[in-house]
């Protein structure tokens, strides 16, 4: 079936109202169900939802003010919320086995919210189930906000949209195809949960959060036209400085926060968001290659700006312990394994053993030879040292990360500094189907480790 293109309006996601707000903690109520949701035109998939909206909606957060979100399973299938990104409590973190029970169970998550702005997103992360509950739909937008971010002069309101990509496959009767391993062959291209779609844009800035919620799929996003537009931000939050750039490469899970000035085009114009990498072999360009289109509308006032400076990054402190983290899975096709260090994820086994508060520096290898890798570390937000032996000061990875790709044969250098909770969290790949192969360790953080 072809999908026609550029047909429907990518809306912007629904800003979740809070159930009560008391003192310093916001309540929120959502329901993991089933809906039906237009993903192409005129056709009516069925998807797995937060609360009915395919993306899930926007949590709007503010450092130092606390969340408290209960989550009610009415899918048929065991699920557990993970928020990406986030700095929260075990029992908060949405670990793979920490599973809310299908048919009607619940679980609360509190999310204290004491760490900087950035772009958070939750999912779900139930062990062997997350691969198709997240291609099914399960994922939503985390805003975490504070002064530093809210100081600056950034392009607000309708002209700071959010935006979730991903690709997808389908059937004759327009519902989604899942199949371990087929991500190959998921070809239809959604922003905010519409094939293709177009956005209207007035001649002004605006800002845009991308997350890439795909399983599997890499992006390195352009405009059309080849022009330039700045990146502000990363996975944590905002760059140092802005940099100016002609393309945004996007791995599964990460973040990549813009600013596109479209005052520079005449009403009436036409743009494409272009993804110009990631293409897989056999991937048909003119479906694969496209996002979405941009229409310019008209003139509008804009009084916002991008200064030069954005934040001040925490400073690196110096790090006590290093360690090694092997990535590699089966190649050959033969089994569907995956590992981190030579072990498929054991639940019942911890991997890394941290004492509360080190600084520890990782350094990350991918041994395969054509699968690239995304390695993300719950609790943390770390540093990129170097890639490849090169130090990394500058560009895109120079800001706060919580997952890093690894392409063929890489090496990374990670820092981060473990403190603020003990207990057992998780790190993996985040080419989801890896780690539900296996591609994950436990690690512990406790007062006592040795
Ligand atoms: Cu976004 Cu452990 O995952
Ligand atoms: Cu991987």
């Amino acid at each position: 079936t072809t999908v026609p293109q550029f047909e429907q309006a990518m809306p912007v996601p629904e800003v979740l109202q809070p159930v009560c707000d008391l003192g310093l903690t916001s309540y929120y109520d959502m329901t993991l169900q089933e809906a039906d949701a237009e993903i192409l035109p005129g056709r009516l998939t069925r998807v797995r939802t937060f609360n009915g909206s395919f993306p899930g909606p926007v949590i709007q957060a503010v450092s130092g003010r606390r969340v408290v979100v209960r989550q009610t399973n009415q899918l048929s299938v065991p699920t557990s919320i993970h928020l990406h990104g986030g700095h929260v409590p075990q029992s908060s973190d949405g670990s793979p086995m920490d599973l809310i029970a299908p048919g009607g169970g619940s679980k609360i998550y509190t999310y204290p919210n004491h760490q900087p702005h950035a772009n958070l997103w939750f999912h779900d992360h139930a062990h062997h189930q997350e691969s198709e509950t997240v291609y099914r739909g399960l994922t939503g937008f985390y805003l975490l906000t504070d002064h530093v971010e809210q100081n600056l002069n950034l392009p607000s309101g309708a002209y700071d949209v959010p935006i979730a990509l991903r690709d997808a496959r389908f059937d004759d009767s327009a519902q989604l195809v899942y199949e371990m391993g087929d991500f190959r062959k998921r070809q239809v291209l959604l922003a905010n949960g519409k094939a293709w779609p177009y956005f209207e844009v007035a001649a002004r800035k605006y800002r845009f959060r991308l997350f890439n919620t795909s399983n599997m799929r890499f992006y390195l996003l352009q405009l059309s036209d080849g022009s330039a537009f700045q990146q502000i931000g990363s996975d944590g939050g905002l760059l140092a400085k802005p940099l100016d750039v002609t393309s945004v490469f996007l791995a599964p899970g990460e973040r990549a926060d813009i600013v596109i000035d479209f005052s520079r085009y005449a009403a009436g114009t036409r743009l494409i968001l272009s993804n110009a990498g990631g293409l897989l072999p056999g991937d048909p360009a003119d479906q694969v290659g496209r996002v979405l289109q941009f229409r310019v509308t008209g003139p509008a006032e804009d009084t916002s700006s991008v200064p030069s400076t954005l934040r001040t990054l925490p400073a690196l402190g110096s790090a006590t312990v290093n360690r090694d983290f092997v990535l590699s899975m089966d190649e050959t096709g033969k089994t569907m394994d995956a590992f981190i260090n030579g072990k498929t994820y054991d639940m019942n086994r911890i991997d890394t053993e941290i004492e509360y508060g080190a600084t520890e520096i990782w350094t990350v290898r991918n041994a395969n030879v054509y699968t690239p890798h995304n390695f993300h570390i719950h609790l943390v937000q770390f540093r990129v040292l170097e890639r490849d032996g090169k130090p990394v000061t500058s560009g895109p990875e120079s800001g706060l990360k919580d997952t890093v790709t690894l392409k063929p044969g890489e090496t990374v250098k990670l820092q981060a500094t473990f403190t603020g909770y003990e207990g057992t969290y998780v790190y993996h790949c985040h080419m989801i189907d890896h780690a539900a192969m296996g591609m994950m360790g436990n690690f512990r953080v406790s007062k006592t480790a040795t």
